[in-house]
């Protein structure tokens, strides 16, 4: 019986692939660029594609733009382990974000592949698309978990202009991302590597995070009309600036959550004015607000306490207000056993471990009431994500992916209920 324990994933090759993958829409600051479906993304899922073939694994490409790659290790009809994150970045993101996960769980693959396993379930490495949100958010992971619904497609958090130029872009399109859903009873459970993005692992000293669950995040698009005057010759007391609406809003926002919703956060992402000229007092401002709460009920909370002060600052300065909801994505506990097996496989790896839950959305928790679903993360330095200067040590990146490796494969059989490996023990 060989050592379950002895498995790791293959540093070298797992870092050339790393350094292979950050070149698509590499930035020259060390980050990346690669929005959901643009041509850097759809290359860099193009070159994991072929990774895989050239490992032995199975491509494809689902109705919602997903790669993924499957290695058939289990019996005939037996549901499928996933393992994966995202390619697509933010605009100027960091290199770690999503593609370590999707790395780590190419390696996972490659490693049973490599062994001549036989699982309980068969394993696939995904890379959802969209996750980030440059077109709807958790697209490919909501499409696949059976969760998107017409109205998220009519109403896409960038734009409907956007979100049809991408999928023209990629040959897909809304009918296909509408019947990409798996079967829940074909999906094992779901676990993915992460970087953290956030300073905590860093300050409690741990090498690995468990996941206890996901933040939910509601977006909306606001815009103030105000009305456009000469800058030069109307009276302060007499102007309807719609930049004076949108920044007291921001700014107010900030007070409101510090003070009154304390477990929360807020962002205004995006804030322009029209018809923007030095010399006219905006008459239009436009604002991406995003608002998050690990609790469903606060974030409703949140979301009414939000808008009413964006009312009470059109008012102050004779705007009219115009909200459009721009999506929403619950909080989601993850899984207890997934969370004990990443907890045995840290212990495993003698790697020091918390529990922690995620500020940031992830599309685990697309899938987390669809089939045991966790998360694994491993620190940012600095706290540092989405900018260029995002950065986790190579040496954390690997404890990760091992990490992930021995996890998946407790996963497999804890799921299934099957205490040996074919020839192996655990
Ligand atoms: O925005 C997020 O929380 C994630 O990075 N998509
Ligand atoms: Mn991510
Ligand atoms: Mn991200």
């Amino acid at each position: 019986m060989q050592s379950f324990n002895n498995l790791r994933v293959n540093p070298v090759r797992f870092e050339d692939d790393f350094n292979v993958l950050a070149e698509f829409g590499a930035t020259p600051d060390g980050g990346v660029n690669r929005p959901a479906l643009s041509a850097a993304h759809l290359a860099a899922c193009d070159w994991l594609l072929a990774r895989a073939e050239a490992a032995g694994l199975e491509p494809r490409r689902d109705a919602a733009g997903n790669h993924s790659a499957r290695l058939e290790c289990g019996p005939p009809g037996a549901p499928t382990l996933l393992l994966g994150s995202h390619l697509d970045s933010v605009p100027n993101g960091g290199r770690f974000d999503g593609a370590l996960g999707v790395l780590a769980a190419l390696e996972t693959l490659r490693v049973v592949r490599e062994n001549d396993f036989r699982l309980p379930v068969n394993l696939e490495v995904i890379e959802f698309t969209d996750e980030e949100g440059t077109l709807v958010g958790l697209l490919g992971s909501s499409a696949l978990a059976g969760k998107l619904k017409p109205d998220d497609l009519a109403r896409p958090r960038s734009g409907r202009a956007a979100l049809l130029e991408g999928l023209a872009r990629a040959g897909l399109d809304e009918a296909g991302l509408l019947n990409a859903a798996r079967p829940p009873n074909q999906l094992a459970g779901y676990l993915e590597l992460h970087i953290e993005q956030g300073p905590r692992l860093l300050r409690a000293q741990a090498q690995i995070g468990i996941v206890s669950m996901i933040v939910g995040i509601a977006s909306h698009r606001l815009t103030y009309f105000g009305r456009a005057d000469h800058a030069g010759s109307t009276p302060m007391l007499e102007r309807q600036d719609a930049a004076q609406g949108a920044c007291a809003f921001t700014l107010a926002l900030r007070e409101l959550v510090i003070e009154h919703f304390p477990q929360c956060v807020a962002n205004v992402g995006m804030l322009s004015l029209e018809p923007g000229a030095f010399n006219i007092v905006p008459e239009c401002a436009r604002l991406a607000l995003e608002l998050r709460s690990a609790d469903t009920a606060e974030l409703q909370r949140l979301e009414v306490s939000a808008l009413e002060l964006a009312r009470r600052e059109a008012v102050r300065f004779g705007l009219n207000l115009e909200v459009e909801a721009a999506g929403v994505h619950q909080p989601a506990p993850l899984s207890p056993l997934a969370q004990q097996v990443i907890g045995e496989a840290a212990g495993s790896l003698g790697l020091s471990a918390i529990s922690l839950p995620s500020g940031a959305g992830h599309d685990a928790q697309s899938l987390a009431d669809s089939c045991p679903a966790g998360m694994i993360f491993v620190p940012s330095q600095g706290g540092a994500s989405h900018s260029p200067r995002e950065l986790t040590l190579w040496q954390d990146c690997l404890n990760g992916a091992n990490v992930l490796l021995q996890a998946a494969l407790r996963l497999a059989v804890a799921v299934t209920g099957e205490g040996q490996l074919a020839g192996m023990e655990i």
